[in-house]
């Protein structure tokens, strides 16, 4: 993009943000065509919950956070408007890398903490909808005038081989209990990739969710204003652009559901009625039953057990544990375990 640096004018980014850096992925991701073919032609169908984040999906998403059922955003917030000066203050980081960072709003209480300990850190916002980090990055600028935002565009689940390695210390966040979107298996790898990245003076900030009693739980992803269903139901717009397809939403509800023995909110779209949906990128159609159901997202949630040792199998140690008065959510700042070589 051409700009024009007239002297002594603070430089504007372009009016839809600034740029981002696309990450090149370590290893394939399947591309959407590849997902639909056996996300959705084969049994159980499911499709992977990045295809949510359009830009009209991270706003739907960003909308859930402010409904009064989703209590996960409020609480995590609290927790770092509580906490933040002291995570500044034990990490002392010259960076912060945050994965999935969206709209980046609590992240603003760890800037508000940079700041007020004169720390003028770069800030890397990771996400896959560009829209967003664009916005997010032009925003932050606007609002932290010392602050240096380096947006980086990719999926995470492509490997970490390819980011930045910066100089200094690095404070890693992966906010929201999006960790619970992975499985156990993806949430293993990703967090012993971040691991692998790190140095002695690197900590890792998680946001995670944690069992609680059903009725909470179901009502948070059913909330009454039905934002969570629009934000699920969007999932078919996203595909019928991308897969040339003919979802109507119409025919279709939201359902999210708590599974006891898996620990996991479950979300699908089930089909109203018996029909037909054309796949045009597959060159096919798809016969759907009344009743029958798309996953389209886990959101698993843990105790504390469950996270102490998801954190140690990926090789941390956690030096510290902020959660509630009533449990609801954990934050997690962990350090890596580094091998010591023998002496
Ligand atoms: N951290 C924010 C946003 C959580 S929503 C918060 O706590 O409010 C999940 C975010 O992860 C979205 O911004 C979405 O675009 C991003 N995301 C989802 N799948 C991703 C992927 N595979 N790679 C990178 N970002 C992804
Ligand atoms: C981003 N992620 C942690 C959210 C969650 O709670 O699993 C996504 C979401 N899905 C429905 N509501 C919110």
């Amino acid at each position: 993009m051409h700009r024009t640096i007239t002297d002594g004018a603070r430089q504007q980014p372009p009016p839809n943000g600034i740029d981002c850096l696309r990450v090149t992925p370590s290893r394939p991701v399947p591309p959407l065509l590849q997902d639909a073919r056996s996300g959705l032609l084969d049994r159980p169908r499911s499709m992977p919950p990045k295809y949510f984040y359009d830009h009209r999906g991270a706003c739907l998403f960003d909308a859930i956070c402010d409904t009064p059922e989703y209590y996960p955003t409020r609480t995590e917030e609290a927790l770092l408007q509580r906490h933040a000066q002291e995570i500044i203050a034990l990490v002392k980081p010259d960076h912060i890398i945050e994965f999935g960072s969206g709209t980046s709003r609590k992240t603003r209480h760890l800037l508000d903490a940079c700041s007020d300990s004169d720390r003028p850190v770069t800030y890397w916002p990771f996400d896959v909808c560009e829209p967003v980090l664009r916005e997010t990055g032009h925003a932050l600028m606007q609002d932290y005038d010392w602050l240096n935002v380096r947006p980086l565009l990719g999926d995470y689940h492509a490997g970490l081989d390819e980011l930045p390695v910066p100089e200094g210390p690095c404070l890693y966040l992966f906010l929201g209990g999006t960790i619970g979107n992975f499985d156990s298996p993806d949430a293993h790898r990703f967090l012993a990739e971040i691991c692998n990245r790190m140095q002695a003076d690197d900590c890792l900030v998680m946001g995670a969710d944690r069992v609680k009693a059903h009725a909470v739980l179901h009502a948070a992803y059913n909330d009454a204003e039905g934002i969570t269903a629009e934000f699920n139901l969007n999932l078919l717009e996203v595909l019928n652009r991308g897969l040339d397809a003919d979802f109507d939403p119409g025919r279709f509800r939201h359902r999210a559901v708590y599974n006891d023995a898996r620990e996991q909110i479950e979300m699908y779209l089930v089909a109203r009625e018996r029909h037909q949906v054309r796949l045009g990128a597959l060159d096919c159609a798809m016969s759907l039953q009344e009743g029958e159901s798309i996953l389209t997202e886990i959101s698993r949630k843990f105790s504390v057990e469950s996270l102490q040792s998801m954190l140690t199998e990926a090789g941390y140690m956690l030096d510290r544990h902020y959660q509630p008065d009533n449990h609801y959510y954990s934050l997690l700042l962990a350090r890596p375990v580094l091998e010591r070589s023998e002496a």
